[in-house]
């Protein structure tokens, strides 16, 4: 039970914890003995979740309401965490939205971009730093099988995972020699608020929460990436095999289909 405890400390952080995968981080933690910092927008939903918590576990757990499509919203996470010593960073908080690209107005570009992108790269380069003075923790990056298989229609979300992937490829390595394990992890279909390309009713293959956290903690200090889910495997295996052009062809062709039954 106290294993991850002892590993990386007694204090996790968990952006987008009030729904869906982040959620599920936050039950599978405070199960583990881990005291959680929550951070989302929807305080009624974080407050459920934390009293909730409270009640089950024995652990302490605060709840940061903040908006990280902003420069301002991030910068209060990381004021409001001054006293902790966050010991896994999960930088999970993330949205897509499904269309043409130039459908996409400026302010949403941004806003995908700020929280996608910019919220974890910030409070990565905030956190590790004590990591690194302690020489322990883990930071995991939530991407998607779309940084591998870019999607035609996700145009911007999909290159927002691919960076999120390369950043978190990344500092695998750079952090492994002060034993920070990072990992990325990229979760296929899942049932959860998010559905890209409103594929997920009825849909045998969407996965669930509790399994991409499980396939998380299963990979993390073993492995560099992990997708969750056989049939995400595959396509990721697939996809290296046709190559760029045919997979992104394949993919486009697929999500086509699905936008002008939408429309
Ligand atoms: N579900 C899938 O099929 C799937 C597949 C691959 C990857 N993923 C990734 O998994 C992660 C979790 O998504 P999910 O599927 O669990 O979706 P979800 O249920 O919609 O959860 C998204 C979380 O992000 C938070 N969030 C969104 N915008 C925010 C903002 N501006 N500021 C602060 N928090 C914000 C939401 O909280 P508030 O609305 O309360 O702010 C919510 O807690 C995302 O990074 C997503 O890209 C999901």
């Amino acid at each position: 039970m106290t294993e991850l405890k002892n590993k990386y400390g007694k204090w996790a952080l968990i952006t987008g914890a009030s729904s869906g995968i982040g959620k599920s981080y936050a039950y599978y933690l405070a199960e583990k003995g881990l005291n959680l910092v929550l951070v989302a927008r929807r305080i009624e939903l974080l407050n459920e979740i934390k009293n909730d918590l409270t009640k089950k576990n024995n652990v302490d757990v605060r709840v940061i309401i903040a908006d990280l499509s902003s420069r301002s919203g991030i910068e209060k996470v990381i004021i409001d965490c001054a006293d902790f010593q966050i010991g896994i960073l999960i930088n999970n908080a993330g949205f897509g939205k499904t269309g043409i690209f130039t459908n996409n107005s400026a302010e949403l570009i941004e806003d995908m971009i700020n929280v996608n992108c910019l919220a974890p790269t910030l409070l990565t380069n905030h956190f590790v730093k004590k990591m690194i003075l302690n020489r322990k923790g883990a930071i995991i990056f939530l991407g998607s099988v779309v940084a591998n298989l870019p999607v035609p229609y996700m145009s911007l979300y999909s290159a927002t995972k691919s960076f999120k992937l390369a950043l978190g490829k990344t500092l695998w390595y750079e952090f492994r020699k002060y034993n920070i394990d990072v990992i990325t992890v990229n979760p296929g279909s899942t049932s959860t608020e998010f559905d890209g390309l409103g594929i997920k009713n009825n849909n045998k293959f969407v996965r669930k929460p509790d399994q991409v956290v499980n396939t998380t903690f299963l990979a993390l200090g073993k492995k560099q990436t992990v997708t969750d889910g056989k049939i995400n495997k595959l396509l990721f295996f697939l996809s290296n095999i046709f190559g760029s052009t045919s997979s992104i062809k394949l993919s486009g062709n697929y999500a086509n289909k699905i936008i002008e039954k939408k429309s």
